[in-house]
């Protein structure tokens, strides 16, 4: 069946990022002049999906405006003949046909995918984090994993491999087969495993899944942190599926951590044509004084 439907989870509070995230969804954050959940759904809309649910909180209403027709800045802009930044505005509201619904209480990623029941219905879904940004423009993360699905016909998580430092910080995989990781089968998965982790591949933050995965949420219980993990309801799932992992290509931005968003604002800012300069410029500079101050 074909992949049209995808998830957005953006209920979390963000507090790597107070104070911003006081009063604007993370997700709102910028990198440079987009808000980073705007790359997810253009990765997504690339990867040939149609529908998009994002999952918010009542905090999150700028995601659903920001989506939608903003009829006073459209007619502004035209009286001033900025033709360029109407059609931009305009086409941010025509992007795919997205929906949004509200994560009542916070109790975890496999809860806050629970809330996407009734709008998955009974197909397979692609899952994507708004968390990880991975920059592939010839072949999107997600794309990947569709094609993955699609020799497989079945659930698919998008792994890279981490260093063993940072191996407690995500849903680590253990493949029945440790010698080929582009595309094999799992047996089991740990989230964020503090010791004898199953191996050194990484779930980043893609996913498609088999509707059968809401069944196996709806009985899960708790796990690290106290929240329902959709890691764990993935590890049961392998007990009644097949479950792949595929190892996708592209440069993965953690925009959750202020490294990984830094990092990601100044790369996107090298790849741009109008900045591309003057990033390189500001780094030189930065570069050349700190040389000069030690
Ligand atoms: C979540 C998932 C984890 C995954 C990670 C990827 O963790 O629970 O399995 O590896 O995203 O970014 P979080 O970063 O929300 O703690």
């Amino acid at each position: 069946m074909k992949i049209r439907k995808a998830i957005i989870p953006a209920a979390g509070y963000g507090t790597r990022f107070l104070p911003a995230t006081k009063s604007m969804p993370k997700e709102m954050l910028p990198i440079i002049d987009k808000p980073t959940i705007q790359y997810i759904v253009e990765e997504a809309v690339k990867s040939g999906i149609t529908d998009i649910l994002i999952i918010t909180n009542s905090q999150k209403s700028s995601i659903e405006n920001y989506f939608d027709r903003s009829w006073e800045l459209e007619g502004f802009l035209k009286h001033s003949g900025k033709e360029k930044e109407l059609e931009l505005v305009k086409s941010i509201s025509n992007i795919a046909n997205l929906y949004s619904v509200r994560q009542k209480e916070q109790k975890g990623l496999g809860h806050a995918i629970l809330c996407a029941k009734s709008f998955v219905g009974d197909e397979p879904f692609a899952v994507l984090l708004g968390d990880d940004i991975v920059d592939n423009d010839r072949d999107p993360a997600i794309s990947q994993l569709i094609r993955a699905y699609e020799k497989t016909n079945s659930s698919v998580v998008g792994v890279q491999r981490v260093p063993f430092y940072d191996l407690n910080k995500y849903g680590i995989i253990d493949p029945v087969d440790k010698t080929n990781t582009s595309l094999v089968e799992i047996k089991g998965m740990v989230e964020k495993p503090q010791e004898n982790a199953p191996s050194n591949y990484a779930v980043l933050g893609r996913y498609i899944l088999t509707p059968k995965i809401f069944e196996l949420l709806e009985t899960q219980e708790p796990g690290v942190g106290g929240e329902i993990q959709l890691t764990d309801a993935i590890r049961r799932l392998t007990e009644f599926e097949k479950v792949y992992a595929c190892e996708f290509s592209g440069t993965r931005y953690d925009v959750g951590t202020k490294r990984g968003f830094l990092e990601a604002t100044v790369a996107f800012a090298l790849k741009r044509d109008d900045l591309k300069d003057d990033m390189e410029d500001i780094i030189i500079d930065r570069v050349a004084n700190r040389k000069m101050r030690k």
